[in-house]
């Protein structure tokens, strides 16, 4: 199937008005300006990543794919938390377990991966993206759930555009197929988390939420980070 097919395939159901208005205002990487800024803007984010990224992938590629490690076993370790806070969500454990079944495959494909370069997997400090989102999640219920669901969302969300983003910039061809074969299953993780926070608030105010948080979103990846992370 063709990349683009299979790219308008995943976001069949998540078109909204938000996701259709949504520009991206960052300069995107050089190559596939056209459909980095229509990914990001499917994705709900309000920016393409930037060239500084791309950067930092050319010059620590092993700690990015490490960090990739780590960020596989977060997002089994979020989906998990999901489903112990909201347990009688009976929809949401359902779609957690999946998640936190293919979050753990991925988990083990990046090891097997850094395994066959001879990368050691080793403890990284993380960027500083993951609390910066989670610090914006309010503290009572059910606006807690709404924010938890839409911040895993967002994370999902760049993940995807930067794995996109991979696959189009690295030239060796195991990890390009790498990247796109992940790329289906996270943007479908950013549908389902999106889809679950409208059990918890209205349609109106998800879209409202989601936009705001997207914009800080936006600004949390421009502030950039020194040190080379997934989401630096
Ligand atoms: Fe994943
Ligand atoms: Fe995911």
């Amino acid at each position: 199937m063709r990349f683009e097919i299979l790219v308008l395939r995943v976001f069949e159901n998540l078109r909204s008005p938000l996701a259709a208005g949504s520009e991206a205002r960052a300069e995107p990487p050089r190559r596939g300006r056209g459909s980095v800024r229509i990914i990001a803007g499917m994705l709900s984010l309000k920016s393409a990543s930037s060239e500084r990224w791309i950067a930092q992938v050319d010059s620590h590629l092993d700690e990015i794919l490490i960090d990739h490690a780590h960020c596989e076993k977060k997002a089994a370790g979020t989906a998990m938390n999901l489903m112990f806070a909201y347990v009688e969500d009976e929809e949401l454990c359902q779609e957690m377990t999946r998640i936190i079944h293919e979050e753990l495959a991925h988990f083990h494909l990046v090891l097997g991966l850094l395994r066959r370069r001879n990368i050691r997997f080793r403890r990284l400090t993380p960027s500083a993206y993951g609390r910066k989102l989670n610090d914006l999640v309010r503290k009572n219920e059910p606006a807690r759930a709404v924010d938890r669901l839409l911040v895993a969302g967002l994370i999902e969300a760049r993940s995807c555009e930067r794995f996109d983003l991979l696959r189009q910039h690295v030239p060796d061809a195991e990890l390009a197929e790498f990247y796109g074969s992940l790329f289906e299953s996270e943007a479908r993780h950013h549908s389902t988390y999106v889809r679950l926070a409208r059990h918890y608030a209205s349609s109106e105010a998800v879209d409202q939420r989601l936009e705001e948080l997207a914009a800080e979103e936006a600004r949390i990846v421009a502030e950039g980070e020194e040190k080379p992370r997934m989401h630096s």
